[in-house]
């Protein structure tokens, strides 16, 4: 009753921002995303272990939500299993670099949601895991497959219906290029679960923030079928404006950005006019990621260090969460 899986981060291309849900981590819109290696997590969990549930991530006794995110996911399998696998060990680690700047956690839950259904014997099923990994955390559902994928919003309260699939693979574009500009290592002091609940309760913003969100999704589906760099580019940026504009009109207002962020933003049109195709994306935090072509990562890293970037990441498109052989313990 043991298996290890690996599973790669992903950066939202239309975000994901705010609940309607708490509890389940049911969102207000759909999302859409890509999956990037080589960033990853590994998740080993076995059953049946000890007499007491075990978390160990990056080394680290898990406690508080951390734990009680992970236990989540796992009572979920044991439920699922009909409740014969007893007491749980898991060790995760990610080999991100400190502090990368993506957040280790969709990674981690998605491998964690694969893993642990498999050592209860349960069927492989990408959108069983999905599902499942929402528990954990939200955008961790949209890493349980490779390429594109979409989290549908869904509608009914259980959540049943609100999960991610793949939209296209990770061979559909191999050329794209996600460069991750590390600006600031600093922990980010609003989470993203509490600035996204400012955004949900007060900002004025919010409602259009969702209609726009939900046709962005379609919108990129199309833009990502035809291959075209800089559409998806411009959609990016407008979306990752979007959200941010929605925190900063919140009460109290919540500002991610940093100078040194809106530095590199705005040297971005400059590199444009010269004939080089970078435009950004930006999560809850401070570190921008560049989204360029495998002709232009060198000349998207080198900016970012021009502008200040302490470390820099150049990913490529992702594949499949996966089961390995060889275990963590
Ligand atoms: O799933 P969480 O709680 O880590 O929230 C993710 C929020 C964003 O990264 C800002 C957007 C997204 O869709 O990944």
């Amino acid at each position: 009753m043991k298996a290890t899986a690996l599973a790669h981060p992903n950066i939202a291309l239309v975000k994901y921002w705010g609940k309607r849900d708490d509890a389940l981590i049911l969102p207000h819109q759909s999302s859409l995303s890509l999956t990037l290696s080589p960033l990853s997590v590994r998740t080993t969990v076995a059953f049946g272990e000890g007499a007491d549930d075990e978390v160990e991530i990056n080394g680290q006794v898990a406690r508080g939500s951390e734990r009680t995110r992970v236990l989540r996911v796992l009572d979920a399998v044991r439920a699922e299993a009909g409740g014969r696998p007893g007491p749980a060990k898991m060790v995760s680690r990610g080999d991100f670099p400190a502090a990368a700047g993506l957040a280790s956690s969709a990674a981690g839950f998605a491998a964690l949601a694969v893993a642990a259904r498999a050592a209860a014997g349960l069927p492989a099923d990408a959108r069983a895991s999905s599902l499942l990994s929402r528990l954990g955390s939200g955008s961790a559902c949209r890493s349980v497959e490779g390429g594109f994928c979409e989290w549908m919003r869904g509608e009914r309260p259980d959540g049943t219906d609100s999960y991610a699939v793949q939209r296209f693979d990770a061979k559909h574009w191999p050329e794209l290029r996600m460069v991750v500009a590390i600006l600031n290592r600093d922990e980010k002091e609003v989470k993203s679960r509490d600035g996204m609940k400012g955004a949900v309760d007060t900002s004025p913003y919010y409602p259009a923030w969702v209609r726009d969100a939900e046709e962005e999704v379609v919108r990129s589906r199309e833009i990502i079928a035809r291959k075209d760099l800089q559409a998806l580019g411009e959609l990016c940026e407008r979306n990752a404006w979007r959200m941010h504009a929605t925190s900063l009109a919140a009460d109290p207002p919540l500002c991610y950005l940093l100078p040194k962020t809106l530095e590199l933003i705005h040297s971005l049109k400059e590199q444009r006019r010269k004939g080089i195709p970078v435009w950004f994306t930006l999560d809850a935090g401070p570190n921008p990621v560049l989204l360029t072509d495998a002709a232009h990562e060198v000349a998207a890293e080198a900016l970012a260090r021009a502008c200040g970037a302490i470390e820099v990441v150049r990913c490529v498109p992702g594949g499949d969460a996966s089961l390995l052989t060889e275990h963590l313990f």
